[in-house]
């Protein structure tokens, strides 16, 4: 039997160090002006010894105290990042070990920052099919690792942090419908290369860092072609209309693309969820880290209807209409 799902439990964790427009325009050549205009973004949390995984874990365990629930009854452990700490253990493991999860199934999902969008849809699949009953969504990013500090067309946008939510099964009838795509052929638009490449046999090439590159502009037309399919997919597939969603939390891009989008749907701003002023874009780690903002501001109620819409490298996109 299909079962339905509900959110139980949120909690974030970013790094304590602001560093504000200002402090960014002192290494690069850029302004306060320049960034608060173009993207919204009046400052971001850098991580100072921070690691994806410390970040996971800090937010984990508020996501099970707000739930209410002990690590040992999660099932399903799904780590979103692009940023893990090892490729293995997986984040997931890591946060498993420290959380003492005994009982759950634990990996990472690599969805750049549609990666909690994805990671979120996997577990629902698991937990409406009842394989299992609960399952700790999280994602985690330390995008500083990444960034090439020359290039201020990227280093201006992102920050560190991580967001997780606590999903279970449930009696009562909840709204959840889904829809994820991809296009791989547009991959160059935005990457983040495996670190080192070498090739064993010639043209040896190894690379000491991996550093993420993207085609700003690019980037922008195609997320605002996505996030409006994707809304109009997901109400398409429900028997709801968009003016009965309570609110819209979009990945934390850029203020632009989201106000773009509250203009083209014609919905009031105010119901588009925004905290990039002062996290920046987290990747994985965005829609989380909102979710957790909005409960500690009372802001969700049971009964509400949410969209969380992600879109990213992949180039990826998708989202999820539930309700609390
Ligand atoms: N400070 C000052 N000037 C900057 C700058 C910075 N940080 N970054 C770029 N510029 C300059 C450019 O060099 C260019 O100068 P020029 O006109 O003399 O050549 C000018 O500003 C305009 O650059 P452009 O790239 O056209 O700006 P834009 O309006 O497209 O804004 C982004 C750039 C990156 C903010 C914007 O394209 C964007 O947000 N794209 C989406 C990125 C994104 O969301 N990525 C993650 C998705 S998951």
């Amino acid at each position: 039997m299909i079962k339905n799902i509900k959110i139980i439990g949120y909690g974030s964790c970013t790094p304590s160090n602001v560093v504000t427009n200002h402090d960014l325009s002192e290494i690069i050549d850029t302004t306060d002006e320049w960034i608060s205009k173009r993207t919204g973004i009046k400052e971001r949390r850098i991580s100072k010894g921070e690691s994806t995984s410390s970040l996971a874990i800090a937010a984990a365990k508020k996501a099970l105290n707000v739930a209410g629930i002990t690590a040992a009854e999660l099932d399903l452990i799904i780590v979103a990042t692009s940023t893990p700490d090892c490729f293995f253990p997986s984040t997931g493991c890591i946060v498993q070990s420290e959380i003492g999860a005994i009982n759950a199934t634990s990996f990472d999902l690599a969805g750049a920052c549609t990666g909690f969008v994805y990671a979120t849809d996997v577990a629902i699949q698991y937990l409406k099919t009842g394989r299992f009953k609960r399952a700790l969504v999280i994602g985690a990013e330390v995008m500083s690792k990444i960034i090439d500090w020359n290039d201020r067309g990227t280093a201006i946008l992102f920050g560190d942090g991580a967001g997780a939510i606590v999903i279970t099964t449930t009696d009562e009838k909840k709204i959840t419908e889904v829809y994820t795509k991809s296009d791989g052929t547009k991959s160059e638009v935005l990457k983040l290369p495996a670190v080192p490449i070498i090739d064993m046999y010639d043209n040896v090439k190894v690379i000491d860092r991996s550093i993420m590159t993207m085609n700003g502009q690019e980037v922008f037309k195609f997320a605002c072609n996505v996030i409006i399919e994707t809304i109009d997919e997901l109400i398409s597939k429900s028997n709801i209309k968009l003016e009965d969603v309570d609110y819209i939390v979009l990945h934390q891009a850029n203020s632009r693309i989201i106000e773009y989008v509250s203009n083209k749907v014609n919905i009031n701003i105010e119901k588009f969820f925004m905290n990039l002023d002062k996290y920046g874009n987290t990747s994985a780690a965005s829609i989380p880290i909102a979710l957790d903002e909005m409960y500690g501001k009372n802001m969700l109620k049971s009964g509400q209807k949410l969209m969380l819409i992600g879109f990213g490298g992949g180039l990826t996109w998708g989202g999820i209409l539930l309700e609390l």
